[in-house]
């Protein structure tokens, strides 16, 4: 799998005549290697030229590295030694004929496109993200599988921490009884900062848990999702903690009818914009329009945030196998905030949900 996408960017290679890709990124690196690494500040790059592909590595990486399964080429380095001057010499054995490199402009360092600008007289940068990107859009059954996997891990957290809600509990508790609870089940990572937030604690869209202490009759929103096996899900849901006033209620119905409105629209060939305007569309009708601030979602796969945006600028259209979430949100300061996402895949039929937690409205019984 990964020779053939390394194939794709080496056919852009020859396209744009470039001499070499400088990929960093470890979603990119991932992709393109089936490697996951963190080297922390250290460098690891992948350098793609037209015929000929390296790993740059720190030397103790080797070892991991090698025992999973990779077994192309590696430049490998200690830390006493200048990894650009190994550069320079491994990229000295092949000619090149341009001047052009290929980087990801959005994620690499100022200071690594200055130790690259010195490998050769009047290099031209020019960015790969794009092509990278629009490789990873289209996911194969085999990542379909993955993120699929990776879903149910998602909807197993957002029980976790309903069974942690009794009166009195903080958020920061919630959120360390779901965490604790998916490691035990083999879960290494949360593929953002889970959020957990109490009544009128969700009415700010990225509000920050803290110590908050869970009363009868508010909301409680979940916001989570897990890394499983380089892939990454992302689910909210919204749940009321006893019985929630009136207002409260209508407020989640509306949330719940964009959500389900905007799901049923994500037929292959609709223009995504169009998708956002379909949720947005449901919340304004109801009066809450100035409510609702933020895009319907995003794409997901190795990045828990990437294309597509599901913003309505865009003016792209659903294709078969692209992977986004539904998120339509509304959040009234001082009141309440709700919001409801799914991981969503397009299939022929249209769009089907990853992440299957209930969504209709789920009151919890307070203990205490
Ligand atoms: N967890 C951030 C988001 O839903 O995009
Ligand atoms: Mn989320
Ligand atoms: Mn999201």
């Amino acid at each position: 799998m990964e020779e053939l996408r390394l194939k794709k960017l080496q056919e852009h290679i020859k396209k744009e005549s470039a001499w070499f890709a400088f990929i960093t990124s470890k979603e990119n690196v991932f992709y393109l290697t089936g490697l996951l690494a963190n080297p922390h500040e250290r460098l690891i790059a992948l350098f793609v030229l037209e015929n000929d592909y390296y790993l740059v590595i720190p030397k103790m990486e080797q070892e991991v590295v090698r025992d999973a399964g990779y077994s192309d080429e590696l430049v490998t380095y200690s830390d006493h030694e200048n990894v650009w001057d190994l550069i320079k010499s491994r990229l000295e054995k092949s000619t090149h004929a341009s001047s052009k490199v290929l980087i990801e402009q959005r994620t690499v360092s100022y200071e690594r496109v200055l130790e690259l600008d010195k490998l050769s007289d009047s290099l031209e940068f020019i960015d790969c993200e794009p092509v990278m990107m629009s490789q990873r859009l289209i996911k194969t059954e085999v990542e379909l599988e993955t993120l699929q996997r990776a879903a149910a891990f998602a909807d197993v957290g957002v029980e976790f921490g309903i069974n942690a809600l009794k009166t009195g509990v903080t958020e920061l508790e919630v959120i360390a009884e779901i965490e604790y609870q998916l490691k035990k089940q083999g879960i290494r990572e949360m593929s953002f900062q889970t959020t957990v937030l109490f009544g009128d604690h969700a009415a700010s869209p990225h509000g920050k848990p803290g110590d908050r202490a869970l009363q009868e009759g508010e909301f409680v929103l979940f916001d989570l999702g897990v890394v499983l096996d380089g892939y990454c899900s992302d689910i909210t849901r919204t749940v009321a903690y006893g019985e929630v006033n009136d207002q409260a209620k209508a407020i989640y119905e509306v949330v719940l009818d964009a959500q389900n409105a905007a799901l049923h629209a994500a037929k292959p060939g609709i223009i995504i914009g169009d998708l956002d305007l379909t949720a947005r569309t449901v919340i304004s009708e109801a009066g809450f329009g100035d409510y609702f601030p933020h895009r319907l979602g995003h794409g997901l796969g190795i990045d828990v945030h990437e294309a597509p945006s599901m913003s309505q600028e865009n003016k792209d259209t659903l294709q078969l196998g692209m992977t986004f979430t539904i998120e339509p949100g509304i959040y009234v300061p001082n009141v309440a905030g709700v919001r409801i996402e799914d991981d969503v895949v397009v299939t022929e039929d249209g769009g089907v949900p990853l992440t299957i937690f209930p969504k209709t409205l789920l009151t919890i019984p307070p203990t205490s």
